[in-house]
């Protein structure tokens, strides 16, 4: 409401030519220069220089993915990316990491099937069918990395979760994306809406604390292999990692202070 109000305004300055509202939120309707010089770094440089197939994403992700995802560069992760749409989105993680990666792409609209074998192998299913997550898993080997930019509905999202965090290897890392949907009734969301990816994350941290409870985890699915797990604006990620016990110490040990 507020952006459509936003919009509504600057129209109308634009046309007696006042001061335009700043806006937080908006689609950049070009690469121009000025978001060029903002958004730089590995993936912001392919993103911009894309010539081909498709590819729409927030500016402010670009620095997230390089943070999150450079470590993998040149080498043979496995990655699922959520959400074909266009095709793009894929030849920007083959530019991204590499020949050796291993990249599947998923998406309901069996339009996507024509993508298949461009930049990376592209399967035709719902994010919220288990058998089809396991089965497309089997194929890629092991999973190291997921995306999920899907249909961004709470329950698709808690759904694929449920399915691929526990067939994630050791270190890998769940992102999940457009986080903001998880305000808008459109996508089962809204503020404190139980169930939301913003809610169910929220219980995911009193799951990795699970050890300091007396009762246990607090989520009826809890997965306590995680080892951290990260919110930034519109984009989530979860760590997982096997927990040891946890000790404290002192040292030198009392007998030997001095
Ligand atoms: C936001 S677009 C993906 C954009 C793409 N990742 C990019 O960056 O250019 C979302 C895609 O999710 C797909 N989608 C919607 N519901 C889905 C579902 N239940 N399972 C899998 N894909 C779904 C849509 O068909 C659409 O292509």
């Amino acid at each position: 409401m507020r952006l459509l109000f936003g919009r509504v305004v600057n129209k109308l300055r634009r046309c007696w030519g006042g001061p335009l509202m700043p806006s937080v939120v908006d689609f950049a309707a070009k690469a121009t220069e000025e978001l060029r010089s903002v958004y730089r770094g590995r993936s912001a440089d392919i993103f911009f220089a894309n010539q081909g197939r498709t590819v729409h994403k927030w500016l402010h992700y670009f620095s997230i993915y390089d943070q999150l995802l450079e470590p993998y560069a040149g080498s043979n992760v496995r990655m699922l990316e959520i959400g074909v749409s266009k095709g793009g989105s894929l030849n920007l993680w083959r530019k991204f990491f590499g020949d050796k990666a291993v990249i599947f792409g998923i998406d309901i609209d069996p339009n996507c099937a024509v993508y298949d074998g461009e930049a990376a192998k592209v399967r035709i299913g719902s994010q919220d069918d288990p058998q089809f997550l396991t089965g497309v898993v089997a194929e890629m080997g092991g999973i190291d990395v997921v995306l999920d930019d899907g249909s961004h509905v709470s329950s698709h999202q808690r759904a694929s979760f449920a399915v691929l965090f526990p067939l994630l290897e050791e270190g890998g890392l769940y992102i999940i994306e457009d986080m903001h949907t998880a305000y808008w009734p459109a996508y089962e969301g809204g503020l404190r809406r139980a169930g939301t990816a913003v809610e169910f994350l929220k219980a995911k941290i009193d799951d990795m604390h699970a050890h300091y409870q007396k009762h246990g985890m607090n989520t009826e699915d809890a997965m306590p292999d995680i080892e951290s797990i990260q919110f930034f604006d519109s984009v989530a990620v979860v760590k997982k990692r096997k927990q040891r016990p946890r000790f404290h110490l002192q040292v030198p040990a009392r007998e030997e202070q001095i």
